[in-house]
């Protein structure tokens, strides 16, 4: 967030000094509100207007990874009031929503933004783009269980592409396995159905990776902004830039 005054600036509209004068006259708004407070703060990502005129050309574009907590829906609206993935997020006015999808209880990384084309082209199958889970299974996985993942299990009348998963360990006295899958596919309960296939149930599941996107150092609940390298190495993947 910055002060109202430095965004027009540095927008390239006037002087700091004459926005500061704009702004005391009443002729700028941040999301369609009249705003006449010198101190007033506001991201780029505000709609920002001068004498009713976009300061910035295009929209802009935001980049987040949200490290999802359980009990959200990762949607921008739910018809049953639950809390949504949004909630989660503050400071961001522009109209954000979730690539790809992440079940209510899973936890994880979680991107957001408003650049539709990126996001579909991380989400088309064809792209094949890594997703790193770990997930909590009841009881004890075999190395002849981890194959059968690896090669392709069958569910929903389809067989899952081949993938790598890795028991990372077995607690006997919880009777608990941790397995850790990495995917390109991204089917409705996609890791679920894959171990529900080898008779396993999933306890809990989290996404650690997207895209090589990690939930790193933030807690959950938490987001930040991606970096630029983070949003010119998913364009990437994508071939957007190639
Ligand atoms: N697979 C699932 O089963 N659930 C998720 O939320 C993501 C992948």
């Amino acid at each position: 967030m910055e002060r109202l005054q430095k965004i027009i600036a540095q927008a390239g509209i006037c002087s700091r000094r004459k926005a500061e004068e704009l702004i005391v006259q009443g002729r700028v708004s941040v999301n369609g509100k009249v705003i006449t407070e010198l101190g007033f703060k506001a991201d780029i990502s505000d709609k920002i207007t001068v004498d009713n005129k976009p300061i910035f050309k295009k929209e802009r574009l935001v980049y987040l990874v949200l490290n999802k907590p359980r009990n959200t829906v990762a949607t921008v609206k739910d018809d049953r009031g639950r809390k949504t993935v949004l909630d989660c997020i503050e400071n961001v006015h522009k109209r954000i929503y979730p690539v790809g999808r992440l079940d209510y209880d899973t936890t994880g990384v979680l991107l957001l933004t408003n650049d539709g084309e990126l996001a579909n082209k991380l989400t088309h199958p064809s792209n094949e783009i890594d997703k790193v889970y770990i997930a909590t299974i009841k009881g004890e996985i075999t190395k002849e269980d981890i194959e059968k993942l690896e090669n392709g299990v069958e569910f929903d009348g389809k067989t899952s592409s081949p993938c790598k998963a890795v028991l990372n360990k077995y607690n006997k006295d919880k009777d608990k396995s941790i397995v850790e899958l990495t995917i390109h596919e991204g089917r409705n309960h996609q890791v679920k159905k894959m171990f529900e296939a080898i008779g396993k149930e999933v306890i809990k599941l989290h996404r650690d990776s997207f895209a090589g996107i990690s939930s790193k150092g933030l807690y959950e609940g938490q987001s930040r902004k991606l970096t630029d390298a983070e949003v010119k190495e998913l364009k990437k993947l994508t071939n957007k830039d190639k």
